[in-house]
């Protein structure tokens, strides 16, 4: 038997993912990840993971890289591994053990895949994994008078194909090998393979498992969220980070503002860091979006029952008023919200009484885990523009225990007599709210 605090978080976590397993169905996710991944032995936790993502029906790009493997087999043939700029000088024997190292390590990432033995996370799990001449290589070229012969760089993506067997249900795998029209065989970049299948598919996500948690800022504090132009920043301020970061961070960019909605950046060895990254609330990693996370905007049909879901604790311990669903649904024209990631964070509504050009700022909450960052301000700050524009002359509030909140922001405390009449003849004298109100 389970012990009932167990059972309780098990409970409760899965209840807390339900909205992102709904949200995640059906959409394209690209997970690439270098060939460390497989030496270090968190390889077993790795594809667990992606088959659980799988059986969510999330559809799933795998790019992985083989650079230690690639040195690995230069070494033992007598070779030395040669760089330019943090590119592979490919020649024709460094050629050959590319190919002899992409092949056995893609059969052997076929074969984690491939797994279902009973009792075990994969028990049950069927994975298809398929992959194919996907892209289409040329040459690097001359750089700095070095010539990087067999390295390439992404031509062409065939998406049309790879979106062909994901709609299939299949896990497409891509090796970053690619072939050019006159039929050489190019080594390519892993990071950038994944920054061009992503572009070209338009992934949902795109997920780089990096040797770091993620992207720090100047203080070498993880940063939970940042927008493209945060990110180039901190690369033209040459902010340190770790080396995968700073080598995965240019493409993440420009996927970033090709249309990728989300580029992660997650620890690899990090134990189910993209399980924690996508079904919390609060991530483990960084999460790159081209605009910030969080928007506000008006409240539809649709966001009905997350509103309902986010007042619910709030109006059970009386901080606000119980509203029902119907309530809900007569005035969700009256409603903001904002949106997080496609989860509804935060809420407020603006009912009017216009006779007396006067508004109420109600309903206003944001979940405890994104509170004390500016978005109940936004709120706060919405309704009061959208109060203006129908001409208000004062915008009130009701609470019971937030009255200090409203008079930093400019409300003061009144009577209820002053309040508009239709609301004035609903006040609750039980709940003894302060009216608080502010001139627009
Ligand atoms: C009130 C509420 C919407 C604020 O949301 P938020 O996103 O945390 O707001 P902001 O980030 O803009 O403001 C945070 C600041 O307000 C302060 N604050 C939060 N709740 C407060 C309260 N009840 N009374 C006084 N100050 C409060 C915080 O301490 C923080 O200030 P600090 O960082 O200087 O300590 C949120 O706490 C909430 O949902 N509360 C429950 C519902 C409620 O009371 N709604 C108001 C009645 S309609």
């Amino acid at each position: 038997m389970m012990e009932p605090e167990t059972d309780k978080r098990l409970v409760a976590w899965v209840r807390q993912a339900a909205p992102y397993i709904h949200a995640f169905r059906g959409k394209t996710f690209v997970v690439a990840f270098g060939g460390g991944v497989l030496q270090e032995g968190n390889a077993q936790a790795l594809i667990h993971d992606i088959a659980l993502l799988d059986a969510m029906g999330i559809h799933l790009v795998l790019v992985h890289g083989a650079r230690p493997q690639i040195d690995e087999e230069m070494t033992a043939r007598g070779l030395s591994p040669r760089f330019h700029n943090g590119l592979r000088i490919t020649d024709a024997a460094t050629l050959e053990c590319v190919k002899r190292t992409m092949g056995r390590m893609r059969i052997e990432i076929e074969a984690l895949l491939s797994q279902g033995l009973p009792n075990t996370p994969m028990a049950g799990a069927f994975l298809r994994v398929t992959g194919g001449n996907f892209i289409t290589a040329r040459p690097v070229g001359i750089v700095d008078g070095v010539d990087l012969q067999h390295t390439g760089a992404v031509r062409h993506v065939i998406a049309e194909e790879i979106c062909a067997d994901l709609a299939q249900e299949n896990v497409v795998l891509i090796t970053p090998i690619g072939v050019s029209p006159s039929g050489e065989i190019f080594n390519l970049a892993w990071e950038d393979v994944a920054e061009a299948v992503a572009v070209a598919i338009r992934a949902d996500k795109l997920v780089f498992l990096c040797d770091a948690p993620g992207i720090t800022n100047k203080q070498g504090e993880l940063l939970d969220a940042l927008t493209a132009d945060e990110g180039e920043s901190l690369l033209s301020k040459k902010v340190k980070q770790c080396p995968d970061i700073l080598r995965v961070l240019p493409g993440a960019l420009r996927a970033c503002r090709s249309g990728v909605g989300r580029v992660h950046f997650l620890d690899r060895k990090q134990d189910g860091a993209m399980l924690m990254e996508f079904f919390t609330r609060e991530g483990v990693g960084t999460v790159m979006t081209s605009t910030p996370l969080a928007r506000l905007r008006e409240a539809s049909i649709a966001d009905v029952a997350s509103i309902l879901a986010l007042i619910a604790p709030l109006a059970a311990d009386g901080t606000l008023v119980k509203r029902d669903r119907e309530r809900i649904e007569a005035e969700i024209a009256h409603f903001s919200v904002l949106e997080h990631d496609g989860i509804i964070i935060g809420c407020a509504a603006l009912h009017p009484y216009s006779g007396e050009k006067a508004g109420e700022l109600a309903c206003l909450a944001v979940i405890p885990e994104y509170r004390r960052a500016g978005y109940g301000d936004q709120l706060r700050r919405h309704i009061e523009t959208q109060a203006r524009k129908m001409k208000f002359k004062q915008l009130f509030a009701l609470t019971t225990r937030a009255a200090h909140w409203f008079v930093e922001r400019g409300f003061v405390e009144t009577e209820v007599a002053s309040l508009p009449a239709a609301k004035r003849e609903l006040y609750n004298f039980q709940r003894r709210s302060k009216v608080l109100v502010k001139g627009l």
